[in-house]
């Protein structure tokens, strides 16, 4: 069973996918810690995110990053991973991991942008999650407020409509719904109320 998760940046799809995993006794890949391990190794090698072949070796190197290595979550790191992910040879680096993980036993709950289309075009559950740019700003400020990180409501916002921006408009794997996804709105939901409906959908098939 292949469970795969897409939607912008702060929908909630990270929660939901990971409740997904456990719920279903499945495995949990964030596909996007991916590109920021790719991100982060670029930049611990002093190099430019924007140089494709350093990047891309960069991605064939990706297992020398712990993926639960805290300096992923870093603003940094996230804009290096927007850089490097709009590389195509980065992704076709990316793309043997993440089907791996796909495709062994006993499944997987994989999230990012490009799952339902790109990865795993032929996963029986597809969930499109997404809420309004205010709404997903609104959680991010929160995040990062009770992280202690100093920023505004605007500044959020603002990186956010960027982020946004520049993952639906690249040229490879843009951030699209997959035509055979389910649609999640969680501006509405509380967590546990979308996941309800997630479960519905899956429990379905
Ligand atoms: O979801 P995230 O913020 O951790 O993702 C980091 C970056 O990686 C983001 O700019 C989008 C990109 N990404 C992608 O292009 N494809 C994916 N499957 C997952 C993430």
């Amino acid at each position: 069973m292949i469970i795969a998760v897409d939607g912008p940046v702060a929908a909630g799809k990270g929660t939901l996918a990971r409740r997904i995993a456990e719920r279903y006794g499945l495995k949990y890949l964030d596909t996007g810690a991916l590109y920021r391990a790719v991100g982060l190794l670029v930049l611990r090698r002093a190099q430019d995110p924007a140089d494709e072949a350093n990047a891309i070796a960069a991605a064939l190197d990706v297992d020398q990053i712990d993926l639960t290595d805290p300096e992923l979550r870093d603003e940094r790191t996230g804009n290096a991973a927007s850089t490097v992910a709009s590389i195509q040879g980065v992704r076709d680096a990316l793309l043997d991991y993440q089907r791996n993980v796909a495709n062994s036993r006993p499944g997987a709950v994989l999230d990012g942008r490009d799952i339902g289309t790109v990865v795993c075009p032929d996963a029986p559950v597809k969930l499109f999650v997404t809420a309004s740019a205010e709404v997903r700003a609104m959680r991010r400020f929160e995040e990062l407020k009770a992280k202690g990180v100093a920023t505004t409501f605007e500044e959020v916002y603002a990186d956010l409509q960027a982020r946004d921006e520049r993952d639906s408009n690249r040229a490879s794997a843009p951030l699209v719904a997959a035509k055979d996804a389910h649609l999640l709105d969680t501006t509405k939901l509380d967590i546990e109320a979308a996941l309800e409906k997630a479960y519905e959908i899956i429990d379905a098939r």
